[in-house]
């Protein structure tokens, strides 16, 4: 059975990648997780300088999703390839690097400073619903292909532009990542949302609206990566919301995603990716499928 799939210049060796955000900086999660299954595992989103987070709580479940306000703390980049930059090789999985900052000139040096560190793809996470003042890059194709274009202009490695399921047009914003020399669109960041402690009437974040995460996300991104695969075929797509089990790779496939993204589910099962192989693997036998890819882009029509 062939679980590669191709994300534009990147080969993986199997379809599913470890969300960024949801497994440290992938080094230090390497312990809990196994991530001999995935294809790469993204770090958590890195800025130029260090970043504390915002305040608690910053955390919270509801329904079966997940609530989160982090903000992105970070160390900064320098500390970030000092620290963990010369621990990349020790683990058993390509590990890509994540930037964010307030301006393109920061995503790009923190792109730089990826690069420098041994990354071997870099995320531009245009879509953080954490920063302060709710400024989200991915809804404004100018703003986007500003950072994805800075990006480029000192990177050699390849890049995904990770989008917001917020956008009102995701496919103007995919379509403008695309132009500015993005190798492939991470569909989707968090959404998002709010909840409230009925006992105590308080916010269940502090700052009230954070990223709203887990299974309930899953038809959410998943029209995102349909509308975008259908109006941009030849753009290569990771599909990312709400995956928990082998049959939700199979349906952002379906759906168009090349390759699928793991988030939240990491939280409750850290080992989770060798059970959702194992399922892929269940269900490519049973449906006789030998490869992966054949399953990209097959919805039936009805
Ligand atoms: C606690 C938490 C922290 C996250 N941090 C980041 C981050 O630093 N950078 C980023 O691009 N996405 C971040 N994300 C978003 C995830 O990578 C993913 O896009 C999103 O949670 C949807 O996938 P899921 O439903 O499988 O979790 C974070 C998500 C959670 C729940």
């Amino acid at each position: 059975m062939d679980l590669a799939a191709t994300l534009g210049p990147v080969t993986l060796r199997s379809p599913i990648v470890a969300a960024s955000g949801t497994v440290g900086s992938v080094v230090d999660f390497a312990g809990a997780g196994d991530f001999s299954v995935y294809g790469a595992a993204v770090a958590k989103s890195v800025s130029t300088d260090p970043w504390p987070g915002r305040d608690m709580p910053r955390l919270s479940s509801s329904g079966e999703g997940m609530l989160n306000a982090i903000g992105i703390q970070n160390p900064g980049i320098e500390e970030w390839a000092q620290r963990i930059g010369p621990r990349i090789g020790d683990v058993p999985v390509p590990v890509w690097g994540s930037t964010v900052g307030h301006d393109a000139e920061g995503f790009a040096e923190v792109a730089a400073g990826l690069e420098g560190a041994g990354v071997a793809a870099i995320e531009v996470n245009l879509s953080c619903p954490n920063l302060d003042g709710g400024h989200l890059f991915a809804l404004d194709p100018d703003a986007s292909a500003e950072v994805v274009s800075a990006v480029r202009s000192v990177t050699s490695l390849p890049i995904g532009a990770k989008l917001s399921p917020n956008a009102v047009d995701i496919v103007e914003i995919a379509a403008s990542v695309k132009e500015a020399g993005a190798d492939w669109v991470v569909l989707t960041n968090t959404v998002w949302g709010a909840g409230f402690d009925v006992q105590t009437r308080r916010p269940k974040l502090r700052s009230v609206v954070g990223g709203y995460s887990g299974a309930p996300m899953k038809a959410i991104a998943m029209r995102c990566v349909w509308e975008t695969a259908q109006a941009l075929p030849e753009f290569p797509i990771l599909g990312c919301g709400g995956v928990r089990t082998g049959d939700d790779v199979v349906e952002y496939l379906l759906a168009g995603a090349s390759a699928v993204a793991i988030g939240t589910a990491h939280f409750a099962e850290p080992r989770i990716g060798g059970r959702i192989i194992k399922q892929l693997e269940r269900y490519m036998a049973r449906n006789g499928i030998s490869r992966v890819e054949e399953l990209v882009g097959a919805a039936e029509p009805w």
